[in-house]
């Protein structure tokens, strides 16, 4: 293999052009300067619509049926929260008191959960809050926590899946300020540009494909099309300057290795539940299902620029476009200067806690189905595919064959394939507590599969002690909800609950591949 940086830029260029360098540096150049086609058709990047509370402090959201086109000349049916597709931004303060009013207008159960908020269980948004179609649901939410790129989405067992790919999720912003304070770009959808990753694929008719079989089980969604807040390939005119890209990975299962087109490094200044100590400098960024980070890019020479996603090692979603480098969004820094700037410090994370107790709990991830999924994958050559890293168009007709044309499971299949600690997940059955703003150690860790799982927990931000027995990554030493585990390694967590879960309204813990969580690996707990 070539080194990283002279992988092929451009999902256009084959494998043997690859073994050129000269081809491959050719195409950085085109994607580092915009690619001419820019003009002709490119959408523009949509920015969801900021929501903050009225004056009497409600935030009103309709889950409603819709309809977009994302491929040209295709209508596609879809879900959208205050809109066709997507949702706003919901933007709170440290210290507000809001009420949701959530009304459903789609005709499903769904539910509203709050991922990444540290409230109450009875407001958290599981699947035992569920909002009936028509029906309204009115938590209130003290908001008491730092500063936070958090999002909403959909948690109904065992759709939610399947709710998130119609379009059901949106961001979920909290200021306060400490972050005020710090001069980071804030100007929404001019230097703060939310970007919403998400993969999906199509049927014949135009409507999203979802069906789960074998494969969606094992691998969870395998899009071939990406989305950027709703939009394929879209251009975003930003400002010129410091540009902070405010990262969700919302797919259901794919995992992003992304950098920039012109090898230019990104500054990680926040994760999942806040800002981090300092910036820490990355050319590379690995996001896992349900994460966030926030990155501060430098826009201020005004040259465009690519976001791309690079080619990852997670099981079949190494299948064009995404063998090569794909470009998701073009940075166009043509505006004025934001203002905004990259500091030098963030913010006082606390101290880990000093001995803490032997770990309390550990979550262990299992898979029953993997075996038989893999061997889907495994007679339709991906496996060898992957190993001699081309790309044979035999052997993607048949994986993508086994990802669409796989039969679905019945209900009990689906519901018994995957495990958290031996048991597949069941409503009303909480097999285990943990007490009320305690210091705990946990541990995550992965049965006999190679699977990757980012595995999230409700109710908390925690903090990533040891990631198969090492120190994590500075961008994943502040705080985090979703803890990535594979390869049969584990994730040792500090973590805390400031809130209660009654076994009314459990918290959950669950992996957040959509299709793995919605097939049993998910676990309810209480908190008292
Ligand atoms: Cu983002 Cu339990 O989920
Ligand atoms: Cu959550
Ligand atoms: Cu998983």
């Amino acid at each position: 293999m070539l080194p990283q940086v002279e992988e092929p830029l451009m999902k256009g260029l084959s494998r043997r052009e690859l073994l050129s360098g000269a081809a491959a540096l050719a195409a950085a150049r085109v994607l580092s300067v915009g690619r001419p086609s820019r003009a002709a058709g490119r959408p523009a990047l949509p920015v969801p619509p900021e929501l903050s509370a009225d004056a009497k402090g409600v935030i009103a959201l309709r889950a409603q049926p819709g309809e977009q086109s994302f491929l040209p000349g295709v209508k596609t049916p879809t879900y959208g929260i205050n809109g066709p597709f997507l949702g706003p931004a919901i933007r709170v303060r440290r210290g507000d008191k809001v009420s949701i009013k959530a009304t459903n207008e789609v005709e499903e159960d769904i539910t509203i959960h709050w991922h990444g908020l540290k409230i109450p269980g009875d407001r958290d948004g599981s699947p035992y809050t569920v909002i009936k179609p028509g029906a309204t649901w009115e938590p209130t939410l003290d908001i008491d926590q730092p500063a936070a790129t958090c999002w909403f989405h959909p948690h109904f067992y065992p759709t939610t899946a399947e709710l998130v790919i119609k379009g059901l999720a949106g961001l979920f912003l909290i200021d306060d300020e400490e972050s005020d304070a710090l001069g980071l770009p804030s100007r929404w959808g001019v230097d703060d540009i939310p970007l919403i990753l998400q993969d999906r694929r199509f049927n014949a008719d135009g409507s999203f494909f979802h069906r789960f079989n074998m494969v969606a089980v094992t691998t969870g969604y395998v899009g071939d099309t990406m989305l950027v807040n709703g939009a394929p390939y879209p251009e975003a005119r930003t400002a010129r300057g410091w540009l902070r890209l405010r990262l969700l990975n919302g797919s259901n299962a794919r995992s992003y290795r992304l950098a920039l087109s012109d090898q230019c490094s990104m500054f990680v200044v926040a994760s999942d539940g806040g800002l981090l100590a300092e910036p820490v400098e990355l050319k590379e960024l690995m996001m896992h299902a349900g994460e966030r980070y926030e990155v501060l890019v430098d826009a201020r020479n005004g040259t465009p620029v690519d976001l791309v996603t690079r080619p990852v090692s997670q099981l079949a979603m190494n299948l064009p476009p995404f063998d090569a480098d794909l470009g998701l969004v073009t940075l166009l820094p043509e505006g004025a200067d934001g203002g905004g700037a990259l500091p030098d410090a963030l913010v006082a994370l606390p101290q880990l806690v000093q001995n803490l107790p032997p770990p309390s709990h550990n979550l262990v991830m299992g898979m029953r189905l993997d075996d038989a999924g893999m061997g889907l994958l495994k007679s339709a050559g991906l496996m060898k595919m992957d190993m001699s890293k081309t790309t044979d168009p035999e052997v993607m007709a048949a994986v993508n064959k086994a990802i669409v044309d796989s039969p679905a499971l019945s209900l009990e299949k689906q519901l018994s394939a995957n495990t958290v600690n031996g048991a597949s997940f069941k409503l009303g059955v909480a097999p285990f507590g943990t007490s009320l703003k305690t210091d705990e150690r946990w541990i995550i860790s992965e049965g006999s599969d190679r699977m990757l799982h980012p595995v999230h927990i409700h109710g908390c931000q925690f903090r990533i002690l040891a990631l198969d027995g090492k120190k994590p990554p500075a961008h994943m030493a502040g705080w985090k909800d979703i803890a990535p585990v594979e390869k049969g390694g584990n994730a040792e967590i500090q973590i805390r609950f400031d809130h209660p879960a009654a076994k009314e309204t459990p918290f959950m813990a669950h992996c957040h591949i959509l299709e793995h969580e919605d097939s049993g690996m998910m676990t309810n707990f209480t908190v008292s």
